[in-house]
């Protein structure tokens, strides 16, 4: 691909498609939140929904008894996960659709738990998790993160890089009442610690953007965009106090 072709939507492949996971989060972190479902080890259907090349999903195979689809938009992101399965030989409890989160290809009720990380806010909290409750069995489980604000005072430039971002941030409390009023009982909310954001997720992106700024030397949209990325991390540095991300797990009422 000559540097002229190059989109955005392409850069953000590239950098991202080598990477083992496309956002904040970790295994601890996982296994935390997989701690308040029920029945883990019976034989569960786990919807991962924007599981981009699927890091956290095979993991959470690896934990799990049972089946996951994973779906995403990006459907480099899903031949990755679904060649990175195989290579674990998880292939026949494993799959990556690609798909809208916003219009889920699936039967309804057909999850007892329905898993994402990073992806909810992209289509909004309320919407994605109202859309998603048709497709979870009675009693089934939610476990999102979503980022949110943390403290009382939210920082004027913190709010407008989401809102620039396409997404925004809310309080847990406004949070939980979404899940209330979109027919979930909360069972647990914690923010992800600090390192799921840095050593999870800006160093191995930094890395990335190291080979792809020498890859397309010169290349103005590719500088651009990487230094949109140093900003987030410079951000998030300085304001980490203030907004996090949260990972809310509820059941369906
Ligand atoms: C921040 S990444 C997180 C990926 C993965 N869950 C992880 O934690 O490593 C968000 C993912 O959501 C996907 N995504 C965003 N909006 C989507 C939509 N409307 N439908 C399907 N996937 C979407 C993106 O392609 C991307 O892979």
């Amino acid at each position: 691909m000559s540097n002229k072709e190059l989109s955005m939507r392409d850069i953000i492949c590239e950098t991202h498609i080598g990477l083992e996971r496309q956002g904040p989060g970790s295994a601890e972190t996982i296994l935390k939140a997989l701690s308040f479902i029920d029945n883990i080890s019976g034989g569960l259907n786990i919807a991962d929904l924007g599981c981009g090349t699927g890091g956290p999903m095979l993991f959470l195979a690896q934990h799990t008894k049972g089946s996951i689809t994973g779906l995403d938009m990006f459907p480099e992101f899903i031949d990755t996960l679904n060649l990175n399965a195989e290579k674990l030989g998880l292939q026949n409890r494993v799959a990556g659709v690609i798909g809208s989160m916003e219009e889920l290809p699936f039967e309804k009720e057909a999850f007892d738990l329905i898993w994402s990380e990073g992806a909810v806010d992209s289509i909004g909290f309320e919407k994605g998790i109202s859309h998603w409750h048709g497709f979870l069995k009675k009693n089934g489980h939610l476990a999102v993160t979503c980022p949110s604000w943390i403290a009382d005072e939210h920082p004027r430039e913190v709010e407008q890089f989401w809102i620039d971002a396409g997404s925004r941030l809310d309080t847990i409390q406004n949070y939980i009442s979404i899940m209330q009023k979109t027919g979930y009982s909360p069972i647990a909310v914690f923010v992800l610690p600090e390192t799921d954001w840095t050593d999870n997720y800006f160093i191995p992106r930094k890395a990335a953007e190291k080979a792809l700024l020498e890859k397309y030397a010169g290349n103005e949209i590719v500088a651009e965009y990487i230094k949109g990325d140093e900003y987030e991390a410079a951000l998030y540095a300085k304001y980490k106090q203030f907004y996090g991300y949260v990972f809310y797990i509820g059941k369906k009422m």
